[in-house]
């Protein structure tokens, strides 16, 4: 039976700290599925499409990967797609606490579905997609941050942006 996992976020955009939340999950189960989901909280840069469209780019050489998106809730996606947890990334104690609510709502929708988190490697922990946007929109080059997909994303939004 394949150990299936998802893999949620709003990545907007992926970042190379996702990236590697993503190597490492893909070396304890079989099939990561990368949910693109819709953040309550949230307004987004990139349109689900848009961030579907670049996620399925820069994992598109990694076997056992599959993207989709949703906007429902990850959890209900988890238990219709046969995964037995949905992966998250910590990067330091202030995501603990989010990320422990998060984990007792969907442990209330479905307590047969665990989360598994990983912890960010040192060098990511600064990292989100609020910052890369931010950086990138005042002229840094974030190339070493974000896969080759979102860097070039982002040129081209900043394009449509200046039009
Ligand atoms: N490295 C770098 N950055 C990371 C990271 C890592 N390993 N892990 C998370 N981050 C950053 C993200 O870039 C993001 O940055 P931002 O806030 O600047 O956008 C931030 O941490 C939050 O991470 P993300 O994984 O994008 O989570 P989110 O909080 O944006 O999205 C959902 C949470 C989408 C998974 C959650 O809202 C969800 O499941 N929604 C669907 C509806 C649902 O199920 N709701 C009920 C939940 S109980």
């Amino acid at each position: 039976m394949k150990r299936v996992a998802v893999y949620p976020g709003s990545f907007d955009p992926m970042t190379n700290g996702h990236m590697e939340i993503l190597r490492r999950a893909l070396s304890v189960f079989d099939e990561v599925i990368i949910l693109v989901a819709v953040s309550p909280t949230k307004k987004s840069l990139f349109s689900l499409g848009e961030r579907f469209a670049m996620i399925k780019e820069a994992t598109k050489e990694l076997p056992g990967v599959s993207v989709d998106m949703t906007e429902g809730l990850s959890i209900n996606y988890a238990r219709e797609h046969g995964a037995i947890a949905l992966v998250r990334g910590l990067r330091a104690a202030t995501d603990f606490e989010y990320e422990f609510k998060m984990a007792a709502g969907n442990r209330f929708v479905d307590p047969k579905i665990d989360m598994v988190f990983f912890m960010s490697a040192p060098a990511f922990t600064f990292l989100s997609s609020s910052t890369i946007k931010e950086l990138f929109m005042h002229g840094t080059d974030i190339s070493p941050l974000v896969p080759l997909a979102v860097a070039e994303a982002l040129k081209k939004k900043l394009n449509e942006i200046k039009k």
